[in-house]
């Protein structure tokens, strides 16, 4: 892997997708080659995972139609990374092509392990991701579940299955976790609660340093 890779995570509403678009946005100024993506991906398996997340298909259930549970989940995240990888973050980075992506396995280790109830799952969660390559920065937005849950409502989007409240506070928690959990790995919480502009300025100054020290 030539390019570099920065990954954005945080809760739902926490600006993963404006952040990194703004960061797209500033490095392209730059003259740097830079391709932005998100997951899940534009792929088969995200288009099916997105479906799922808003409702629009369902599985049969004891009592009635719902989402699948966590382990099939789990599993098409996984699916859907592994050709993410294959058919476009790996092709890129080799060319020396810097790659954004808006979430990656860490949505995975925070979302799926914590949505399975039992936090002893996210071995297996890791098992699955295994193929998946760290990045090379992974920058947490972290936002206050209320601030982000007021966002949401804001964009007045569909709403999808793990929009609770009460999830999203496990989740905020778990991801402020990531860098004591992963000490070996480049992980940095930033607040997203500032302006889009100001966040933006921090994410920019991290990846500049980065860069530099490459
Ligand atoms: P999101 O970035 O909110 O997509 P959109 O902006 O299109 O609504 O991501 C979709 C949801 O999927 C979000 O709630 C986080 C969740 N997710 C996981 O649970 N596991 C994963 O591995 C990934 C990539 C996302």
């Amino acid at each position: 892997m030539k390019g570099l890779f920065v990954v954005f995570e945080g809760i739902d509403g926490a600006g993963t997708t404006t952040q990194a678009r703004l960061l797209h946005e500033a490095l392209v100024r730059e003259g740097v080659p830079v391709h932005l993506t998100q997951e899940p991906s534009d792929g088969p398996v995200g288009t099916v995972i997105r479906q799922f997340l808003s409702g629009r298909l369902v599985v049969k259930g004891m009592s009635g139609p719902r989402a699948p549970g966590w382990p099939t989940m789990a599993l098409l995240f996984a699916a859907d990374r592994v050709d993410h990888l294959e058919t476009e973050i790996l092709p890129n980075l080799a060319d020396g092509i810097a790659v954004l992506c808006d979430r990656y396995v860490f949505s995975s280790l925070v979302y799926q392990t914590e949505t399975s109830g039992d936090f002893a799952n996210l071995a297996w969660i890791e098992n699955i991701n295994k193929l998946a390559p760290r990045p090379d920065l992974t920058i947490v937005l972290d936002v206050s579940p209320t601030t982000a849950a007021k966002r949401r409502q804001g964009r007045r989007e569909m709403e999808q299955i793990y929009d609770d409240l009460e999830l999203q506070e496990r989740l905020a928690r778990r991801y402020r976790e990531l860098p004591t959990r992963y000490p070996g790995e480049r992980i940095e919480v930033v607040s997203g609660e500032p302006s889009p502009q100001d966040v933006h300025r921090t994410c920019l100054d991290l990846v500049r340093r980065m860069r530099g020290g490459r």
